[in-house]
């Protein structure tokens, strides 16, 4: 192991044991505090606050809130006690980063309930769908703070020179690549599709902020039935459609299942651009080559999210998504592979 991964990993045993009680505490403590717009006040502030101020400002017990921010000033560098107050500490700004934001959402949020699950499923005691299922509007957020914020722009972009206007943004979450496109061109309107009503929810009231709300629709749909959706109204003058992140889901049922979607669309909306961002397959020496604190975000969704937490399986390689597209009689026009670190999914453009 190198030398930096094994400082990073804790370089004596009660180094790597603490790590893990003190990685484990802080996500769940971090987790609630954004939530209860904790840490929202603390960066507005311009001096130090009291517990009571904090607890006033975000109505939240002033007791459990004084321990929480005392574990994370003591314990940790984004804050700092000073006197009976708290503030940021020196790097109090990782608190309001995105990635962090996402990481939360995504983890304590969305997939809380699932890892709390996880001893059961592995007695096959519970499954997934059935006994526990994680929470869509965490998902939805959390995947925008996460992943689609980073490449929704530029995908946005090339999908108005392909000619994309009227667009219909499939499991959708916070509907990252339509509110960009409308963003980025007042002509655009379009449909947000989700099954989860918590995920159309967030895409309403991001839409709502940024001013493009009214440019759209909310349709509640499942991926599964596509003949349902395209054969509504709200579909009926669609020319593009956008899926990021969510058709591996369906693998779930099988490669042929997906294949019979895909051929849903080339029945009913032939011609059109189809948009997929997808994750990639990784073998172990994939990771392997990779430091272990730049592997874990990925090998946590590969082996983690997709893996016990929803039983979704593996997703496929470049070669294994080209082919699926290409049996199921699209053209593909180009791909934008990610860069791994960045952002997890390749970009597919396709003509259906
Ligand atoms: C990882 S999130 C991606 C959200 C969004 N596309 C993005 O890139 O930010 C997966 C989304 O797919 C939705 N989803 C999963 N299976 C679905 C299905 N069968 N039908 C409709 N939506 C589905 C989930 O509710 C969730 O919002």
């Amino acid at each position: 192991m190198r030398p930096e991964e094994r400082a990073w990993l804790g370089d004596d045993f009660v180094k790597w044991r603490e790590s893990l009680r003190n990685g484990y505490f802080r996500a769940l403590m971090y987790h609630a505090l954004m939530e209860a717009g904790v840490l929202d006040e603390l960066a507005k502030a311009q001096e130090p606050k009291t517990v009571q101020e904090l607890a006033d400002q975000c109505q939240v017990n002033a007791g459990i809130l004084r321990q929480a921010l005392t574990y994370l000033s003591l314990a940790d560098s984004t804050m700092e006690k000073v006197g009976d107050a708290f503030a940021l500490g020196p790097d109090g700004e990782w608190l309001l980063a995105p990635g962090f934001r996402g990481l939360l959402k995504i983890w304590v949020g969305a997939y809380g309930s699932s890892l709390n699950a996880l001893l059961p499923a592995l007695r096959n005691e519970q499954v997934y769908g059935r006994d526990y299922e994680r929470d869509g509007g965490a998902t939805a957020e959390g995947t925008w703070f996460s992943a689609s914020h980073q490449d929704a722009e530029p995908t946005a972009r090339r999908m108005l020179e392909l000619g994309a206007r009227n667009v219909a943004e499939l499991a959708c979450g916070t509907a990252p690549q339509l509110r960009v496109l409308c963003k980025l061109d007042s002509a655009v309107t379009g449909v947000c599709m989700d099954y989860s009503e918590d995920a159309l929810a967030a895409a309403r009231r991001f839409a709502e902020e940024e001013g493009s709300a009214g440019r759209m629709s909310f349709h509640v749909g499942d991926l599964m039935r596509p003949e349902e959706f395209l054969t509504s109204s709200s579909f009926r003058d669609v020319d593009a459609f956008v899926l990021q992140g969510a058709l591996h889901e369906l693998l779930r049922d099988g490669e042929d299942e997906v294949l019979r979607i895909l051929r849903t669309f080339k029945e009913h909306a032939p011609g059109k651009l189809f948009v997929i961002g997808e994750l990639r397959h990784c073998s172990d020496d994939d990771y392997r080559a990779r430091p272990i604190f730049e592997r874990t975000r990925r090998l946590a969704v590969d082996h983690i999210m997709h893996g016990p937490l929803t039983a979704q399986g593996q997703p496929l390689s470049i070669e294994g998504w080209c082919s699926l597209f290409e049996r199921a009689g699209f053209q593909l026009l180009e791909i934008t592979k990610s860069d791994w670190d960045s952002s997890i999914r390749d970009i597919y453009f396709l003509r259906i």
